[in-house]
């Protein structure tokens, strides 16, 4: 079998213990399944500012850039809350969706069987949830310039961050949203805030306008952002795919995640445009949680969201679509078997660490 070239980033705080259990998987599927996979690692984050003074090294870029696959752990904690704004943890990520060109970034939220009676939400209202948020990753409020901070001169200051999208890029988002929906439900909603933002009438019209040409097939209905918010916890099942931008996306997959259960729950890939001649994109995996300070070091952290995001790896990067559908349905068992970290801990379920539900999807994913 080919090679496959992952590149690990662990990070900080749970962003390491999550990964182990990444980990244990890769080398269980190279020993058992002769997978093929061949890993490096690099320093991002904090860990990489404590170890050279940059969010992310050059030559770790270089690593990413060289991958076939990158998976992300979690950056960021309060110990580096008064390092220079560019050398911030959260710059190395960003500075990998910018130059790896990740312009797509696909959150789904399911919500597991054995989950729906332990939501903040009703049962009724998550039981059965799929949907899919494809939120813009690379361009928006999060990289728009200006981007500054400016002195008046008068006692006051000025924070400027400035919220741009060009045709193209609000084309190539929806495109990549239509597309997943035709393997879905086939139905998108855009979401936006057209009644207040010219970025935002420019991306309800782009979008009609890529759904006209060549996605006519696919319901698109639009909604205002803020209404979306609420619509997704009222009654989520509405939805299939949510197409938005970078900073909306953000906050409503957050909301999303609580839909099922924890954002220790949540996976992600950011992925790139296909190369013209080989047809691979570049890509990074990820869960939508952060570096959970709270608990980090105590190895009670939720390596799902992690786990999961590894199981999209599988499917977009190395089109083992049979194994991402079994290590995901390895994760369904041991939560129908009752095994739960904190987060998602329920009366009557039992309570095991990070390593432990690890071994259990692990020994599940190989059975
Ligand atoms: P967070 O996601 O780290 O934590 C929010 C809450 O969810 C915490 O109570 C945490 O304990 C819990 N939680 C998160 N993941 C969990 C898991 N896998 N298992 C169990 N519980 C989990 O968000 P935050 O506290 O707002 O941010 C902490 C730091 O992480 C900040 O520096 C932030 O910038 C950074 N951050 C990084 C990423 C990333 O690396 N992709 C994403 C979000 C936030
Ligand atoms: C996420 C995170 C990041 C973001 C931060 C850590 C830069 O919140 O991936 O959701 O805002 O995109
Ligand atoms: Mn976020």
């Amino acid at each position: 079998m080919a090679t496959k070239n992952l590149f690990l980033l662990p990070g900080d705080g749970i962003g390491p213990e999550a990964m182990g259990e990444v980990k244990k998987l890769i080398a269980a599927m190279n020993d058992q399944m002769s997978a093929g996979f061949v890993t490096d690692e690099g320093l991002v984050g904090g860990s990489a500012y404590d170890a050279h003074g940059q969010a992310i090294s050059d030559a770790d870029m270089e690593k990413a850039l060289a991958a076939d696959a990158v998976l992300f752990g979690a950056v960021g904690g309060p110990k580096w809350d008064g390092v220079p704004y560019e050398v911030r943890p959260e710059a190395g990520l960003l500075r990998l969706r910018k130059d790896l060109e990740l312009f797509a970034n696909l959150r789904p939220a399911i919500c597991y069987p054995a989950l729906a009676a332990s939501s903040s939400l009703k049962q009724e209202v998550v039981e059965g949830l799929d949907i899919l948020i494809v939120r813009e990753l690379t361009g928006g409020v999060y990289f728009g310039e200006p981007k500054q901070i400016i002195d008046l001169g008068n006692g006051q200051k000025r924070g400027i961050d400035t919220q741009v999208y060009d045709t193209f890029e609000i084309e190539r988002i929806s495109g990549v949203a239509f597309e997943l929906a035709r393997t879905r439900a086939n139905k998108v909603c855009s979401m936006e805030k057209n009644n207040v933002m010219k970025s935002g009438v420019l991306w309800k019209e782009v979008v009609a306008q890529t759904h006209k040409a060549s996605y006519a097939d696919v319901e698109l209905t639009h909604m205002l952002a803020d209404a979306g918010g609420m619509q997704l916890v009222r009654w989520p099942k509405q939805f299939d795919v949510i197409v938005t931008d970078n900073l909306f996306g953000d906050m409503l997959s957050d909301v999303a995640a609580m839909l099922t259960g924890s954002l220790g729950m949540l996976p992600s890939a950011s992925l790139g445009a296909p190369d013209a001649r080989t047809g691979k994109r570049k890509a990074l995996y990820e869960p939508v949680h952060g570096s959970a300070p709270d608990i980090a070091g105590k190895g009670i952290a939720n390596p799902i969201a992690m786990i999961a995001s590894f199981a999209m790896c599988l499917r977009y990067s190395f089109n083992m679509v049979a194994e991402a559908d079994r290590l995901e349905k390895a994760i369904a068992a041991v939560l129908d078997e009752g095994y739960r970290t904190g987060d998602i801990m329920s009366e009557g379920k039992t309570e095991i660490g990070t390593a432990a539900m690890g071994d259990a999807i692990i020994a599940k994913f190989l059975a």
